[in-house]
């Protein structure tokens, strides 16, 4: 979702580009950079609907990815020493270089990028005659703002503007009045301020920022002046204030492709390393108690577990886990939750699973978890991401960085650290340490027995037989069920292949009506208790020509098509299936040509509600 870099320094704007591509991960459908400097190629600039030019101040944007943005300024090669740059996921107003960011004033003294959504736009926008407005975009307007309420301070402009957003914002603002530094605002969405002794950078997030000297991560409601050299960070009352140096903080390397040609299928082939990292920081009583100490497990009687899309998904299965060992347990969609009647019962933990750390829905319920006591523990990914302040208690899943949008490894180990957790749970409450190391051994074997050399030209059969395919389901009973439904959001959201997933005996009430020869149906038996319950279903589903392809580690030779799982013990198959599966998606994907990284439409860090 759109990324925010700043840069004020020598060769500010190839910083900015160099900042924006290690955003470009979010996920992103046009992209925009704004300079103070006048060293371009004036001819090319002035006949380039890519570029605006007011006076010092210039702005190119364009549609699409990166490279088009690269190729504009390539071509006009601008120089300047301060710039403010953006890459927009759409939320009001469709991709277009109108809409894209940085959106500049009338007076074309102002000049801002944005992240958030401004939901009183509508109210803002009507100080000022509708001609004003160039773009459909929520942003656009704080720069009118800017504009009409000019102090003769910029940063007590902005001050006075942000008192007047509803709505989330993460802001960087050049000016023209005050040409030596970037004006930083915060509430709701993440960024990161931060300088070297030559430079003043700001950032959407830690692991992304270049700097040695100084990194902090703004809070809600605070306000940043970054220049060559110094950051002072004020709030809201703009009085300034200390925050702690992030600097040398642990951050994630983003790795790069090596020999692979997309993130997607190198994260799926890390996912045993992924799964024993995360398993080996918790690998000892010593070190969970670190994270829940023994009093605080035995006085929970309930679980609650809260995330969006795949972490959601990782959430399904830890609901079944908790309830295994007798603990009452519910999960919940965080933007569901939000705004559901909720009635917190006592000695609730609630568990919120967030790879990213930065997702919008996931930290507003959070708060509201807060603000009805329960206590709150954070499952993430991104260490020092903003999901680790909210929570009372962090929990880290150690996958490494993520890269393509659709989840792989960091669900693997969200759903390993489940197992870990609940195991450590029971044997708190069964006062019996040594099941927890056990288990811990166990989690290890798991890792190793995925073997993906061996399974990809399987996979790859199964993307060659369903690539064309309008509609397909999945079906499977209890954690095959969960599995079904992380494997079909894999499937559709890279291969845009509709795909459902369905509890095997639900399939008959209804949806079964849609299944006829053309109809592929995975089916997923992997738990012996429901194996002959799902296999009534598949029957069910060939009698209407539907074709079977079933996943299972039992001998079983009656479908279309059979992927025979390796076997461990039952409560972890689903850890090993899925695998399969997100093969299977990205082998579709690369098949249709789409490019699995980046599926359309969609963003890896989802910082809007
Ligand atoms: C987006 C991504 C999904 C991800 C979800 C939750 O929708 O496209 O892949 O599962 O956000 O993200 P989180 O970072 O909170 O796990």
């Amino acid at each position: 979702m759109c990324g925010i870099y700043g840069y004020i320094g020598r060769n500010s704007i190839n910083e900015v580009m160099g900042g924006l591509k290690r955003l470009e991960y979010r996920g992103y459908d046009s992209a925009g950079i704004a300079f103070i400097g006048d060293n371009l190629d004036c001819e090319y600039a002035d006949n380039n609907e890519h570029i605006k030019r007011f006076k010092n101040l210039t702005v190119i944007k364009s549609e699409g990815q990166m490279s088009c943005l690269e190729e504009v300024i390539n071509k006009c090669l601008p120089i300047g020493d301060i710039a403010i740059g953006h890459t927009r996921w759409a939320t009001h107003g469709k991709p277009s270089v109108a809409n894209a960011h940085p959106h500049i004033s009338k007076n074309g003294k102002w000049v801002i990028v944005h992240n958030g959504i401004i939901e009183n736009f509508e109210e803002l926008k009507k100080q000022f005659s509708p001609k004003r407005f160039v773009s459909d975009t929520d942003s656009e307007v704080v720069a009118h703002l800017l504009e009409k309420y000019y102090d003769g301070s910029a940063l007590s402009t902005l001050n006075k503007v942000c008192r007047m957003i509803k709505g989330s914002f993460a802001l960087a603002v050049l000016t023209t009045y005050e040409k030596d530094k970037i004006l930083v605002a915060k509430y709701g969405s993440p960024v990161v301020v931060g300088c070297d002794e030559e430079a003043g950078v700001v950032c959407s997030d830690l692991n992304s920022i270049k700097v040695g000297k100084c990194a902090f991560i703004l809070e809600d409601n605070q306000f940043a002046v970054v220049e060559k050299g110094n950051v002072s960070v004020y709030d809201e009352n703009l009085k300034p204030k200390k925050l702690k140096n992030m600097a040398d903080c642990h951050r994630e390397e983003r790795g790069n492709l090596g020999n692979y040609s997309h993130f997607m299928l190198k994260e799926i082939d890390e996912i045993p390393r992924a799964i024993t990292r995360t398993i080996e920081q918790y690998n000892s009583y010593e070190k969970m108690r670190t994270v829940l100490p023994l009093n605080v497990v035995r006085k929970i009687k309930k679980i609650l577990i809260i995330g969006c899309g795949t972490a959601y998904h990782a959430g399904l299965i830890g609901k079944r886990l908790f309830e295994e060992i007798g603990i009452k347990s519910e999960v919940e969609i965080a933007s569901e939750f939000r705004y559901n009647t909720f009635i917190p019962e006592k000695n609730t933990l609630a568990i919120f699973v967030s790879q990213s750390g930065e997702t919008a829905d996931t930290i507003k319920a959070l708060s509201k978890c807060k603000e009805n006591n329960l206590l709150t523990l954070a499952m993430t990914n991104v260490k020092n991401s903003s999901i680790c302040f909210v929570a009372d208690r962090v929990i880290y899943t150690s996958a490494g960085a993520e890269i393509g949008v659709a989840s792989t490894k960091a669900y693997n180990s969200q759903v390993a650290l489940f197992y870990l957790i609940s195991s450590y749970f029971k044997s708190v409450l069964d006062d019996n340490a040594k099941d927890f190391d056990r288990e811990v051994v166990k989690l290890l074997d798991v890792a190793k027995v995925i073997s993906h050399n061996k399974i990809k030209p399987i996979c790859q059969k199964v993307a060659d037989e369903i690539y064309q395919s309008k509609s397909i389901y999945m079906i499977g009973r209890g954690l095959d069920y969960d599995l079904a439904r992380e494997a079909s959001l894999k499937l559709k959201e890279i291969s845009y292949i509709h795909c459902e997933a369905y509890p095997a005996g639900e399939l008959k009430h209804g949806t079964i009506s849609l299944i006829d020869d053309k109809t592929f149906v995975f089916s997923f038996i992997t738990q012996k208790m429901v194996k002959d319950k799902t296999q009534s279903s598949e029957k069910e589903i060939s009698a209407r020509g539907g074709k079977i392809i079933k996943l299972t580690q039992f001998e079983e030779n009656n479908a279309f098509m059979q992927l025979s799982l390796p076997e461990v013990e039952e409560k972890y198959m689903p850890l090993i299936a899925v695998v399969y599966m997100q093969l299977i998606s990205y082998y579709t994907s690369v098949r249709l040509g789409n490019n699995p990284d980046k599926p359309r439409s969609l963003a890896k860090s989802v910082t809007v509600e």
